[in-house]
Order: C-alpha cells, then structure tokens, then sequence
C-alpha cells in the first residue's frame, strides 16, 4: 500500500510502497478513506518534535472503512464506518486504571507518533481503537474530530470554564475552531485571536462574540479594554511562540488559567509574583482520552460542534497540504483522501 512516511528532523515526508500490517488478535484493519493533516506534523518536520522512531508513518486524524478482522473481533464489524482513536495504553498504569491512556508512560501504540498512522491506504489498530462513527457524519468532515475536535473538548474538561468567564482562544486553527465552539457551548463569552480575516470571520460564525486581529491590535491591552480591566477566565495557547505566550501571560485575569496546547521552539517565562498575588494556574493539555472522542463525536453528530475543513487532497498532494498549512493559507484543516487502492478497483 501507499504511506506517507518520516524519515527523521529536517527531511522531506516521502510517499512510499509499505506493506500492510494484517490484524492480529483484537485487531482491526482499516481501509483509510480520510485522514486529516495536524498543525503537528509540522513540529515532525521541523524536528521540533522527536520522539526518535523513524521510517512512520503520519496521521493521527484517520477516518475509513473496517476490511478485515482479527480473531476474536466480531465479523460483523466488517465494513463499518469508524474514527481512530491514536493511544494505545498499558493498561495497566495508574494512569490507564482511570481512563488517562494519553497520559501512560508505556505506550503501546500511538498512531502517527510512534506507530504507523493513517496517511496511507490502510492502518491496523486495536478493535477498541476504531470508534464508530454515526452516518450522518460524512468522512471527510469526521476527520479533524480525532485530533482537533478531541483535543478541544480534553483542553476543556481541564480549564472548566463557568457561565459567563471570558475565555480566549489564541490562534484560530484546527484546534481553535473546536475550543470556539465549545467554550461558546458552556456558556462562556470567547474571545478568538488570529493574524487574518477569513478566519477571524470563521471564528465569528462558529460563535466567537468578538475577534482580536493580532496584526492590528496590541492583543493583550485589547483583551484587557474588552473585559473591563480584569483580563481574560481561560487563554487557551494554540500558538506557543514568545510573542503569542507573552500577550496571553499579560492578558490573564485573577484566577486566570492559561491552558498551553500548541508549542513553539520558545519557552515560557512568567514571574512566579504574578502567578501568587493573581491565584493564575498555568496548565499543559495533550490529546485526550478515549471518552473524550466518544463525546467529541457525539458532539459532532449533534451538531453543537463542527468540524472546519479547508480542502481536501490525494494522498499523493499530502506536499501541498503541509505547505498550504505552514503558510497559514489553510481557514480549518486540510484533509487527505488515500482512494481506493488499484488492487481492489473493480
Ligand atoms: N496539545 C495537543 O494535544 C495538541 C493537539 C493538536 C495540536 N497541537 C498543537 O497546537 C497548535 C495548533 O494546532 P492546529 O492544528 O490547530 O494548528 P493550525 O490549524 O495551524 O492553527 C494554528 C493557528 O494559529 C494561528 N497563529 C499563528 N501564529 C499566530 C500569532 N502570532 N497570533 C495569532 N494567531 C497565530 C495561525 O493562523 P495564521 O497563520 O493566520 O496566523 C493558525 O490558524 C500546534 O502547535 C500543534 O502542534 C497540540
Ligand atoms: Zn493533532
Ligand atoms: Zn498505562
């Protein structure tokens, strides 16, 4: 099958002949029909992220069909309609006992990070891994709830935002698109940053009261003037450089919770004073849990959240859709369609 693979920091992804990985006991394979591309896969490129295993392949966000099943997997999963969710924990940590696979130090898996994930015709994962999905959501648009959707509403479940707290949500991406929505859901007033129009005006109509552009304004004095001096409940950080971090750091309220989810080559400073005399909590959210995708696409099935999706491409163009991403053309996620393979055209 094709795959898209990295090879290591700095060089290319390159698009290769693999063979698939028949399921095994438990298992499932999954025919990919859509996979969607993460602000994450930038990181691998770049090197900012290793995790040290190489050739894997990408993806994380993966949507597709069952073909094939593993002993002791009912047969009649066949041909379902499922969403991946990438962790696969010990199971038996302190971490995994309560549902926080996200969080085991002894990962058996974790699809697009140390595993071969879903830019590729197919994946094979552990049957509970392949959560399904309801038909009234299509596959494309059910791709970006396996990484952004979810990492949303885990990001939220941590900042627990009450009725009426200002919450901003600082870069308006994948990610930003679910916390929008979510936050706007609870309650709460958002507030979204972002560097341009389209999807500043995105942000608006997903429920954002009101929009910073941050090439315009000095955002965290705008931030202050909106809340009336008090500064922002919730900062989400879905940016991470020292330019974004140290607006959010100046435009936390008391009992403010700056909530970091993207990250940078740059590193956070803040005065502990600030931290003590305004009771502020800084926090870090990664990924989410098994039940957090089940409610994600609950959610999306009920329509409290959409998913945003910019355009989608062949698995052969996954090039473009990096590029298009690093430049910040992309209003949502760009999503990859690996089509069916020649060996099953009829
Ligand atoms: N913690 C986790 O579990 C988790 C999960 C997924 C992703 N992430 C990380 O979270 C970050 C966001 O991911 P994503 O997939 O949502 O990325 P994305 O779709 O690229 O969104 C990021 C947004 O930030 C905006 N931005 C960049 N610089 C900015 C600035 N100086 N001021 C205001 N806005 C700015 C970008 O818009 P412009 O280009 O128009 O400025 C872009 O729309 C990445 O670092 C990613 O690696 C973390
Ligand atoms: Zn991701
Ligand atoms: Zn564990």
């Amino acid at each position: 099958m094709r795959a898209v693979r990295y090879h290591g920091p700095e060089q290319p992804f390159r698009l290769e002949e693999v063979a698939r990985r028949e399921p095994q006991a438990d298992e499932v394979l999954v025919q990919v029909t859509a996979a969607g591309m993460c602000h994450t896969e930038l990181h691998f490129k770049s090197g900012l992220l290793n995790l040290g295993i190489t050739p894997l392949t990408m993806g994380h966000e993966v949507v597709g069909r069952i073909a094939a099943v593993g002993a002791g997997v009912s047969p009649e999963r066949l041909g379902e309609r499922v969403i991946v969710y990438y962790y696969v924990g010990c199971g038996r940590c302190r971490h995994c006992r309560v549902g926080d696979e996200h969080l085991c130090p002894q990962l058996g898996a974790e699809y697009g990070f140390i595993s071969d994930g879903g830019y590729a015709e197919y994946v094979t994962v552990p049957a509970r891994n392949a959560v399904p999905l309801p038909e009234t959501i299509a596959d494309v648009e059910a791709a970006p709830i396996g990484c952004g959707v979810t990492t949303a509403v885990h990001a939220l479940k941590l900042a627990q935002p009450q009725v009426g707290e200002w919450v901003v949500v600082y870069g308006v991406g994948g990610v930003g698109f679910g916390l929008i929505q979510l936050a706007r859901a609870t309650g709460a007033r958002v507030i979204a940053v972002g560097r341009s129009a389209a999807k500043l005006d995105k942000a608006r109509e997903l429920g954002a009261e009101i929009t910073v552009n941050a090439r315009e304004a000095a955002v965290a004095e705008r931030i202050r003037e909106l809340t009336g001096g008090a500064g922002a409940d919730i900062i989400f950080e879905c940016v991470g450089t020292a330019e974004t971090m140290e607006q959010a750091s100046k435009a936390l309220g008391r009992r403010g919770r700056l909530v970091f989810i993207g990250y940078s080559l740059d590193s956070f400073t803040v005065h502990p004073i600030q931290l003590v005399v305004f009771e502020q909590q800084v926090l870090g959210s990664v990924g989410a849990t098994l039940h957090d995708l089940y409610e994600a696409v609950d959610l999306v099935a009920r329509g409290v959240v959409r998913t945003v999706v910019d355009r989608t491409l062949p698995l052969e163009q996954f090039e473009d859709g990096l590029n298009a991403l690093e430049r910040g053309e992309l209003v949502g996620r760009a999503v990859l369609i690996p089509g069916t393979p020649d060996s099953e055209r009829e």
